[in-house]
């Protein structure tokens, strides 16, 4: 045990060693993860069916979503710093749950014994020792998150402007009831208790925080997807919405001198308008270069804003992508491969925002530019 701050050093000696011993024990059992999910879920809710009113009515589309985020978030030990953050913001955000302190130990019991029980033979005492420590590590980082935040679990919302900007693509303005302080680049949980009680999903705040309090959402409705179809398509102005603590650790560090190249693809341009827009307050210094990206020009659909800001602002640059559009006669391709050709970046800032794979091939293509690692910023901790 450590008197100060619980770090990952203080449960374990060595923490390669853990982060080994979690992968390796997680291989033996992530081809059967439907099944995990279903039998971690049945030990919860057993042990206490309480707990099952905190999630949606009907899971079956999104059964596996508490246990990988879960294993997601225990495994991302590895990366102590940004761990610390992300799980005390996601311990706040949690309260919107109503979950007990408690209640972790269940959950925690819960995982380990249908890991246990999926892994076999193969399960070794290390094995379990290991996830003891991270789930236990991360649970008491969620819980100082928790303690240490008195704002509120959520707020209200109204929506008061919604507006279809693409195909597929919603910009809506909340104001929210009550204060609700944020940094600009931070995202939320939603939830439309009309439409979907109890499913939540994380949007980023596309606006830099205003006089007004009030935040704008830029949502993409994915096919089968739950929140974001309503959002788009569903939600009209008057509708109150449900908004928790705001997260994130993609903020401008405003002591840096470095200039900034921003890389957006579809509505991961939200933080980075955001971003954007507390610039404009204050940059004077820093050359900021923008690589927006979508598949074809009608998902480009912030575009003339960008450029009138581009037009106002000379330190500021716009090039826009399409990766699947024959008429485009602009940049052709992944976003990751045209900021390659554009180059070099060894001396500046990197805020990268967009699905997954296209932060996973952002990360890859920066790494080859040998961009140091501390110089870029991403929330990527669960599906985007
Ligand atoms: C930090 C963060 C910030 C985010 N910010 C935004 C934002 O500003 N705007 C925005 O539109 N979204 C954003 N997202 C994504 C958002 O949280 C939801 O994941 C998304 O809206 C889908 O939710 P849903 O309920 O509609 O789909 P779900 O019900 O969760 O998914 C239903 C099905 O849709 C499919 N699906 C889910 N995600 C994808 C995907 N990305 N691509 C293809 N198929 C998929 C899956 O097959 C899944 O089974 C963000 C995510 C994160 C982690
Ligand atoms: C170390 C422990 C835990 C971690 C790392 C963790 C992490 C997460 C993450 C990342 C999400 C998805 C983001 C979100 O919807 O906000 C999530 C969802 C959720 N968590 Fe946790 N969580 C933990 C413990 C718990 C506990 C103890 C409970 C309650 C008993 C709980 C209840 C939920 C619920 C109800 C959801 C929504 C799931 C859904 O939409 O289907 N979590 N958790």
């Amino acid at each position: 045990m450590c008197d100060g701050p619980i770090t990952v050093e203080c449960i374990v000696a060595d923490v390669s060693d853990l982060q080994r011993l979690l992968k390796e024990s997680w291989t033996l059992v992530e081809e059967q993860q439907e099944r995990l999910a279903g039998n971690f879920y049945a030990r919860i809710f057993l042990k206490q069916p309480a707990i099952r009113e905190m999630f949606p009515v009907t899971m079956d589309v999104q059964r596996a979503r508490l246990l990988g985020a879960i294993v997601t978030a225990v495994q991302a030990v590895e990366d102590p710093e940004r761990f610390d953050d992300y799980l005390r913001a996601l311990g706040r955000d949690h309260r919107k749950f109503h979950v007990q302190a408690e209640q972790y130990e269940v959950v925690g019991a819960a995982l380990i014994e249908s890991l246990r029980a999926f892994a076999n033979e193969e399960w070794t005492l290390e094995y379990d020792q290991a996830w003891r420590d991270a789930y236990d590590l991360a649970a008491r980082k969620m819980l100082a998150g928790a303690e240490s935040d008195c704002n509120p679990a959520w707020w209200h919302g109204e929506v008061i402007t919604h507006e279809r900007r693409a195909r597929d693509i919603a910009v809506m303005t909340v104001r929210p009831l009550q204060q609700l302080n944020y940094r600009a680049g931070q995202y939320v949980s939603i939830e439309s208790p009309t439409h979907h009680p109890r499913v939540w999903r994380t949007y980023s705040i596309a606006n830099a925080p205003r006089a007004d309090g009030t935040m704008d959402f830029h949502v993409r409705a994915l096919g089968a997807g739950w929140l974001s179809g309503a959002l788009v398509r569903r939600v009209r102005v008057g509708d109150l919405v449900r908004v928790a603590s705001p997260m994130g650790s993609m903020v401008l560090d405003r002591r840096s001198t470095r200039d900034i190249v921003f890389m957006a693809g579809g509505t991961g341009l939200a933080p980075i308008r955001a971003l954007l827009e507390e610039l404009t307050r204050f940059n004077r210094t820093r050359w900021v270069h923008m690589f927006f990206g979508a598949r074809d020009r009608s998902d480009l659909y912030e575009l003339p804003y960008l450029q009138t800001l581009a037009e106002t602002y000379p330190w500021l640059s716009v090039v826009p992508i399409c990766s699947h559009d024959p008429s485009w006669g602009g940049e052709v391709g992944n976003i990751s491969d045209v900021v390659s050709r554009f180059g070099p970046w060894r001396k500046h800032d990197f805020f990268v925002s967009g699905s997954p794979a296209m932060i996973r091939a952002s990360l890859r293509a920066l790494r080859n530019l040998q961009v140091p690692h501390t110089r870029i910023r991403y929330d990527a901790f669960s599906d985007h």
